[in-house]
């Protein structure tokens, strides 16, 4: 972190508990992104692998915002104008959003990986190291179902990606997202078919 900042830089690093926002502030954290249990994708938790540690945003964010001084951002589960109000008026600063932006046209999101999150299956997530070793929320598939969501013999992050691939080729060219990860919040109300910058626009209109 020293090196990074000796640059000029401005460090946002993200926690997942009091803990470990409490270490970056030591180590020179200009601000920090507090991430919720909700949030999509692969978790930032560093200093233990012990999931149960993990809260929801509005616990951590409430925490980190009495506890460290740098300024606090909220992340997980906000999807809407509602929820970053809500993130603001509880003392974050900014907020990010994942799962929101993952329709817009900008991204590489999948065909496959798309078709799910438009659909019901949006509304099942859950935390699994199937798909790199590391805890990461997915859409519930086959390989969750049958062999996760947490399975000790997952290799290591980030091996399990090459280990998983030759599965996920094979059901991805017959269409089917089944060994795929398919990362996604719990919050996925706020995906949207449009660019991002337009996304953008909206949620500062009706905020
Ligand atoms: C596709 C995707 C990949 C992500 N990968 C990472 C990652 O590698 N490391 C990380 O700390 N957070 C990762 N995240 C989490 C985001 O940084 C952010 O905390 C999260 O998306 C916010 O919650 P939301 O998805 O409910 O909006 C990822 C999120 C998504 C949607």
């Amino acid at each position: 972190m020293k090196r990074i900042k000796g640059w000029g830089a401005t460090v946002l690093a993200c926690a997942t508990t009091l803990q470990e926002a409490q270490w970056l502030e030591s180590n020179g954290a200009d601000g920090i992104v507090a991430q919720g249990i909700e949030a999509g994708g692969h978790r930032c938790i560093f200093l233990s692998k012990d999931l149960t540690t993990q809260l929801g945003t509005v616990e951590l964010l409430t925490q980190l915002v009495q506890k460290v001084k740098v300024p606090v951002i909220a992340t997980g589960g906000i999807a809407d104008a509602g929820g970053v109000a809500a993130a603001l008026s509880l003392g974050a600063i900014a907020v990010q959003l994942g799962t929101a932006y993952l329709l817009c046209s900008e991204t590489r999101t999948s065909q496959i990986h798309r078709t799910a999150l438009k659909s019901e299956d949006a509304q099942h997530t859950v935390i699994t190291n199937l798909f790199s070793g590391g805890p990461a929320r997915g859409i519930v598939n086959r390989a969750i179902k049958e062999i996760g969501p947490m399975n000790s013999d997952a290799p290591e992050f980030p091996l399990a990606s090459p280990a998983i691939t030759a599965l996920r080729k094979n059901a991805e060219g017959r269409g089917l997202g089944d060994f795929s990860p398919l990362w996604c919040g719990q919050n996925a109300t706020g995906c949207k078919e449009i660019s991002a910058a337009d996304l953008t626009r909206e949620l500062a209109a009706d905020l």
